[in-house]
């Protein structure tokens, strides 16, 4: 079993990760919170979770707890992460009696780890959060870090709050069950961390690179847990322009929407090339970039609808941006946050990467 601490002081707390450790629920929370003795637990999911037979494994593994094990499940999607859903949950929390000593088991990718740590956050004034995330986008990336919320018709993630969990537990044989692109959407993600020093991650077996990038994202999380400093910035490589193609994807109706890694994966390659264009990296990082992408599967270019200047307006709401453009962008120091970022040379850039229509 590989191990990442995330060290926050009062609150740092560990990852876990190897196969098979829904069995072990109970033994590991006992363990590595061993002050955690709840009364109840509200292990919180979705359908296709509990059809694979991930429910039925999580609170046979949480028995060991010798606590009352309670379900809530929520609907399936990006729609679950609402005020709506939270409000239903934590009235499922309240009716089954959770006090501030229990705890909620978020069993899911990132939607249910987004909203159920939200939950968490504001039931009771907050009560402890288990993550055990069940997607590799959840296990690589947003189970860990705090980071937790809701959508508004507004936009994503635009009400939540800084919760970090007790414990997470990401159990790799989980992912059996994961459907091709929702793995492949896990891998943008985790093309990522490449290039935030750790190189050599896609060449790893499958639990060293879910705990290779915890190592990353937990050092930056360690750093600035709340982007005060800016540090924790860069694990947003690649997504300024892939929020942009992101949102454009599933504004358009009737077309199967780009998944979040896929955007990101394009939002890497325009990152390299706009780092490319002011002089921050050479031709040849730009093709080690294209290498990996296109090595995983995943699109470099971007689709043939897409309209650059449809993509800016989106550029240009995105939340990095401080008086101008802000982008992360690898360059002799590594990767790190660019202000004011030229629009015109971003514009050229996604006119370049517009896949040809044949
Ligand atoms: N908080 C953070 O730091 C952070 C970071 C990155 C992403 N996110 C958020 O994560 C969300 C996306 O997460 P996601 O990609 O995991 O999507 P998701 O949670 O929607 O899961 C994708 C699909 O896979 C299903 N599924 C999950 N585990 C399964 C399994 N083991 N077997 C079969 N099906 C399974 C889900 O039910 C769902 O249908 C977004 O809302 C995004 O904003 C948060």
């Amino acid at each position: 079993m590989r191990e990442v601490r995330v060290e926050l002081g009062p609150r740092s707390y560990s990852a876990l990760v190897d196969k098979g450790l829904l069995k072990r629920l109970g033994e590991l929370v006992g363990s590595w919170c061993p002050d955690l003795n709840p009364r109840k637990v509200m292990v919180v999911t979705q359908p296709p979770i509990e059809e694979a037979g991930w429910l039925a494994e999580t609170k046979g593994g949480l028995e060991g707890l010798k606590a009352e094990i309670h379900v809530a499940r929520i609907e399936d999607g990006e729609r679950a992460k609402s005020l709506e859903t939270l409000q239903g949950l934590c009235r499922e929390l309240a009716k089954v009696g959770l006090e501030r000593t229990d705890a909620v088991v978020a069993l899911g990718g990132g939607v249910v780890t987004d909203l159920v740590g939200f939950a968490a956050s504001v039931y009771l004034r907050g009560i402890a959060l288990l993550n055990v995330p069940t997607t590799l986008l959840s296990q690589v990336d947003a189970a860990l870090g705090g980071k937790t919320g809701v959508d508004l018709p507004e936009g994503k993630n635009l009400v939540g709050s800084f919760w970090q969990p007790r414990l997470v537990i990401c159990d790799t044989s989980t992912l059996a069950s994961l459907p091709g692109r929702e793995l492949l959407s896990g891998r943008g993600e985790l093309a990522k961390y490449a290039f935030l020093g750790a190189g050599k991650i896609l060449q790893l077996e499958l639990e060293d690179q879910v705990a290779a990038a915890l190592e990353v994202k937990a050092r930056y999380v360690s750093t600035d847990e709340r982007e005060d400093t800016g540090a924790r910035m860069a694990l947003n490589y690649g997504h300024t322009v892939g929020h942009a193609v992101e949102a454009a994807s599933l504004a358009r109706s009737g077309t199967h929407p780009l998944s979040h890694g896929e955007s990101v994966a394009i939002g890497i390659v325009a990152a390299a090339r706009i780092a490319e264009r002011m002089g921050r990296i050479d031709s040849q990082r730009v093709a080690e970039h294209l290498e990996l992408i296109s090595g995983l599967g995943l699109p470099t270019m971007l689709p043939s609808w897409a309209d650059p200047q449809e993509l800016m307006a989106y550029i240009a709401r995105d939340k990095k941006n401080r008086a101008g453009l802000t982008f992360v962008l690898d360059g002799p120091g590594g990767v790190e946050p660019v202000f004011k970022v030229d629009p015109r040379l971003v514009t050229d850039v996604l006119e370049e990467m517009k896949e040809s229509v044949s």
